[in-house]
């Protein structure tokens, strides 16, 4: 049994030693609901995300599939097939765009208003047009997907479409 009395106001100490492993875990635990959290918030309004605010497997592998037709249609021509890159644009199979380096919103950025060169000297990326919100997300979906498959990344520690 833990000792309570006159133990309280000493619970938010991590030093105190039952308590820290408690609070731990709830720590993560709460981290774990807010990454939650933010995946749902991150479609905003796009389908395929589940009504709890998670992405299911199943609907993370039908937005990647969309994505993967979406971006050979409008960014190969310069990504190359499988995001491999062309002589007219890097491969986003980089630890460049890494999720914590460049995370989704830069994808929507650079889709929408375009990217002025700086990390390659490939020049500037215009703007792509007639792509809607959830198309880009289910783009990154692909990439993301790309991305985890080639070693990049792993598992879902960073908030992303996917
Ligand atoms: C006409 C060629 C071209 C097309 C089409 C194109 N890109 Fe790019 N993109 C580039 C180039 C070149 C860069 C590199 C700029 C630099 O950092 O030097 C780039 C950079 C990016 C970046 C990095 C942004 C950053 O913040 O550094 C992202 C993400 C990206 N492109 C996504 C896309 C997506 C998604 C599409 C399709 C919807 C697309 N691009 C279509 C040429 C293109």
């Amino acid at each position: 049994m833990m000792r309570i009395t006159g133990q309280m106001h000493k619970l938010p100490t991590l030093r105190n030693r039952k308590s820290s492993h408690i609070k731990a875990g709830l720590l993560a635990l709460m981290a774990c609901l807010l990454l939650a959290g933010c995946q749902g918030d991150n479609g905003s309004g796009a389908s395929g995300t589940e009504g709890e605010g998670t992405t299911s497997e199943l609907s993370r592998a039908a937005m990647a599939q969309e994505g993967e037709e979406l971006f050979n249609a409008n960014c190969s021509a310069c990504h190359g097939l499988e995001a491999a890159g062309t002589n007219l644009g890097p491969t986003l199979i980089h630890r460049v765009y890494h999720p914590g380096h460049h995370p989704d919103a830069s994808i929507h950025n650079a889709v929408k208003v375009g990217v002025r060169q700086h990390h390659w000297t490939f020049g500037n990326m215009a703007p792509v047009a007639g792509l809607k919100e959830p198309d880009v997300d289910n783009i990154i979906c692909y990439v993301r997907r790309l991305q985890r498959e080639n070693g990049i990344f792993e598992g879902n520690d960073f908030p992303t479409a996917c």
